[in-house]
């Protein structure tokens, strides 16, 4: 199944496309799995023997016996999230600690992101982002402001222990403005260095690491989190996350060359979903909506809220497709779909003036946009049994004169939008 040598899988819409569960099947041959961008904001959900498994620090390959796990400089790391995640894991048998390793150019997530990432929402008030309230904006922002405290930092107890102070000093004039409690420094940077002897026998340098095993003829596998479109440059800005959760951020986010990437999947589920605010064309509106999301399970693995669901859109994932450089596809889910008299897929967009087939820069085109639909009579079969393509139920040409319609009117209009 894993015939390149260092694979990424990514989330190819808007997140929770199923990459846990790819992750799992390809990680049975990796030797390094990595995660390299996000924090605890992603919810993975790996099953296993029956078990259920929701991961959202950790990568899902440690599941696997034998397999080393690896944080990537580009993670922001919960610590106590982190620490709680591996105690879970051990008290259901799994050895945590002597295969997880974690970047020590990593950046810590403390307690005052979370609260500054609640206070920017509610001051953003209806025009909110529906972050996952992990502080994964603010933990970004101080990383990039050149303020944030580093997992090799914790090396230094004193050290640490000062910059922390002031982090959270500064933090409590921006959580006072925003009218939110302020915290006490002293007693989070003590509650950090607590935690630290587990932490620091962790450190590695996770870019040496993996040149190494590849050196070695090892199997690495990179595992995304969130999606494409919650990119924080490529996705539907400013209702993205604040990472590079594309393929190219893999290569910055371990400290690796693009060159060391041989393979690119992109995980899509055969509809498409989204938690949070932000622009999805091909939304479906209740109560066929809120079906849908019953049959596939569609809540928040982090935060538990309702997902919401539309069609799958072939535009965003042609885009995904470029963006990531995708080598190959996996879909997902497709047999939620199994009752569905009709099936469509989003192949454009269009308002009254103009129709295109790209996913647009200019996000109030897509807000006044409407898809453009090819719709396909459904299966009507249980497929939830099929283990290869050939066990799926054959699909005639479906191309009856309301799809040639669709076509014609994107091929006919001028190209005009941005
Ligand atoms: P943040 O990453 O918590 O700042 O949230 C920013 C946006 O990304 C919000 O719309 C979240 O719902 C979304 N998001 C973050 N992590 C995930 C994920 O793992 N799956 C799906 N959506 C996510
Ligand atoms: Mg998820």
């Amino acid at each position: 199944m894993m015939d390149a040598r260092c694979l990424v899988v990514v989330g190819s819409q808007w997140g929770d496309e199923g990459k846990g569960k790819i992750v799992d099947v390809l990680a049975a041959e990796a030797n390094i799995i990595a995660r390299y961008q996000g924090g605890a904001n992603a919810g993975h959900t790996v099953h296993v023997g029956g078990e259920e498994f929701i991961l959202h620090q950790i990568p899902s390959g440690i599941l696997h016996p034998g397999t080393r796990c690896l944080l990537g400089n580009g993670v922001v790391l919960d610590v106590e999230q982190l620490l709680g995640e591996i105690d879970a894991l051990r008290a259901r048998g799994f050895d945590v600690e002597e295969r997880l390793g974690i970047s020590g150019r990593s950046h810590l997530l403390l307690e005052y992101h979370k609260r500054l990432d609640a206070a920017s929402e509610a001051k953003r008030g209806a025009d909110r982002i529906g972050t996952t309230g992990k502080g994964i904006g603010p933990a970004y922002e101080d990383k990039i402001a050149r303020v944030g405290v580093r997992a090799a930092d914790l090396l230094y107890p004193n050290r640490a222990h000062a910059l922390i102070e002031h982090a959270v000093t500064r933090a409590n004039e921006r959580l006072r403005g925003a009218s939110a409690e302020p915290l006490d420094p002293v007693r989070v940077a003590d509650e950090v260095l607590r935690m630290r002897d587990r932490i620091v026998p962790l450190l590695t340098d996770t870019g040496r690491e993996i040149t190494a095993a590849l050196r070695d003829d090892g199997r690495v596998l990179l595992e995304g989190a969130q999606g494409a479109l919650l990119d924080v440059d490529h996705g539907t800005y400013p209702y993205v996350t604040s990472s590079t959760t594309t393929a190219a951020g893999a290569a910055t986010g371990v400290g690796i060359g693009p060159t060391a990437i041989d393979a690119v999947i992109g995980v899509v589920k055969a509809y498409t979903t989204r938690v949070g605010s932000g622009p999805l064309p091909t939304e479906i509106e209740p109560p066929l909506g809120d079906h849908l999301r019953e049959l596939g399970g569609e809540y928040g693995a982090t935060t538990g809220r309702p997902r919401r669901c539309g069609w799958f859109d072939a535009v965003v994932v042609r885009y995904a497709a470029q963006v990531n450089g995708l080598t190959g596809l996996a879909i997902t889910k497709l047999d939620v779909l199994d009752s569905f008299d009709e099936v469509k897929v989003c192949v454009g967009y269009e308002t009254d003036h103009a129709a295109w087939d790209h996913f647009p820069y200019d996000f109030t085109l897509l807000e006044n946009a409407r898809p453009v639909y090819e719709t396909l009579p459904g299966w009507k079969a249980d497929i939830s049994g099929a283990r290869s393509i050939r066990d799926l139920v054959s699909a005639r040409s479906h191309r009856n004169e309301r799809n040639r319609d669709a076509r014609e009117r994107l091929e006919a209009l001028q190209v005009r939008a941005r």
